[in-house]
């Protein structure tokens, strides 16, 4: 990776990957051409944000969505690969779908230049029944649990191999290869070879890719949940993007999450001995997607910031934490203890320590924010 050179620190480092805070075309534009393998991203959608009517804002949403686009086929080396998994959308206030991610790839064709080399499907069993409204009140529409998985590339031969991502054998399949088939004309007419006894070490998978998104072992939901700190909403499971990276790139090759939310695509790049990059604009969603590298050394972060910032600390005070160690709350811990169990005034407390007492409110209040198990 020494060929990246970026103006701005990464905010961590693994051995494999660098996650960047901020805009991801400032970060798009200080790529060199030609230098990446695979782009596997699942953008913002469209038609979130409130007053959204129609179709109209999926036009916005395609300009705003051009400029990444046209820097993702700059940076993609000509075998590499975007994969973008793009949620529809409903028209708000109606029960009728918006068009914009048939725009949006119609689009990525005509003016990125990109081309379509197949489209998946995630199908995901566990998604919840929405909207409520047509789908479980006036049960007029069916769950809408589909997403689309557009695979483009920059040439039409992008790196590809689906021997490295073959699916278990059915067990009929494997009896059939046990057992040995006689070739023999098919009832349709349809003639199967001997070949098709032949093991080829399983089975060439589908564009259908079922992956219900009830990843919870992990050390990412783990540690929120330890540190009482809200997850991405938006995560995609493991397997999806576990799927492209082992399908369109070998070890050692460039992997690029431009949205990288909770970088569920570094980890999986991370495990699978390619190299990563992602860019996210939320601090703290990549301050907390660090929880995904447990054995990195830096300490994981303690704070939830946004509640920090919800709670009303300012700025300052909130980047003056962050440099706290751990030690510090250790003794801020025992300042409390002392304040609990010795019964010493919150004024004598602050005398003993030299502290102001509003400073020791603001303290204990941090780290009961902070810490779930603190002592309220
Ligand atoms: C759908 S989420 C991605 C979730 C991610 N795939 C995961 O599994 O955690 C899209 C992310 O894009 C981020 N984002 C939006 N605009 C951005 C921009 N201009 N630069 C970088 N990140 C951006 C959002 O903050 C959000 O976290």
């Amino acid at each position: 990776m020494d060929h990246f050179d970026f103006k701005q620190a990464p905010l961590y480092t693994t051995r494999y990957g660098m996650a960047f805070l901020g805009d991801s075309l400032d970060f798009l534009r200080q790529l060199p051409d030609a230098s990446i393998d695979l782009i596997m991203t699942s953008p913002p959608f469209a038609l979130k944000r409130k007053k959204e009517y129609g179709n109209v804002h999926a036009t916005e949403y395609i300009d705003w969505f051009m400029d990444f686009a046209l820097e993702f086929y700059r940076v993609l080396k000509d075998t590499g690969s975007l994969v973008v998994d793009i949620g529809g959308s409903w028209i708000p206030g109606q029960p009728t779908r918006s068009l914009y991610h048939f725009e949006l790839i119609s689009a990525l064709s005509d003016r990125a230049g990109f081309h379509l080399a197949q489209e998946f499907f995630w199908y995901n069993p566990s998604k919840l029944p929405s909207p409520a409204e047509w789908v479980t009140v006036r049960r007029i529409r069916v769950k809408d649990a589909v997403n689309m998985v557009w695979w483009l590339s920059k040439t039409p031969h992008p790196k590809a191999n689906n021997r490295r991502v073959l699916k278990p054998y059915s067990e009929s399949m494997k009896k059939l290869l046990e057992n040995g088939y006689k070739a023999k004309l098919r009832p349709s007419g349809h003639d199967i070879s001997e070949n098709f006894s032949k093991n080829n070490k399983g089975a060439i998978p589908a564009n259908l890719l079922v992956l219900a998104n009830t990843d919870s072992n992990g050390s990412y939901l783990r540690q929120c949940r330890e540190q009482s700190i809200k997850p991405h909403p938006a995560r995609f499971p493991h397997g999806l993007p576990e799927f492209f990276v082992q399908f369109l790139t070998d070890p050692g090759d460039v992997v690029l999450d431009p949205f990288a939310g909770s970088n569920v695509t570094g980890e999986v790049a991370e495990n699978n001995e390619r190299h990563w990059l992602a860019f996210e604009l939320v601090e703290r969603y990549l301050r907390t997607s660090r929880f995904r590298f447990p054995d990195e050394a830096q300490p994981a972060p303690l704070f939830d910031l946004y509640e920090l910032e919800e709670a009303g600390f300012e700025e300052e005070t909130k980047e003056a934490h962050q440099e706290m160690s751990r030690e510090f709350f250790a003794l801020v811990r025992a300042l409390h203890e002392q304040f609990v169990q010795d019964n010493i005034s919150m004024n004598d407390l602050s005398e003993r320590f030299s502290l102001e007492e509003n400073d020791v409110i603001e303290l204990f209040k941090l780290l009961s924010l902070s810490v779930p198990d603190f002592p309220r």
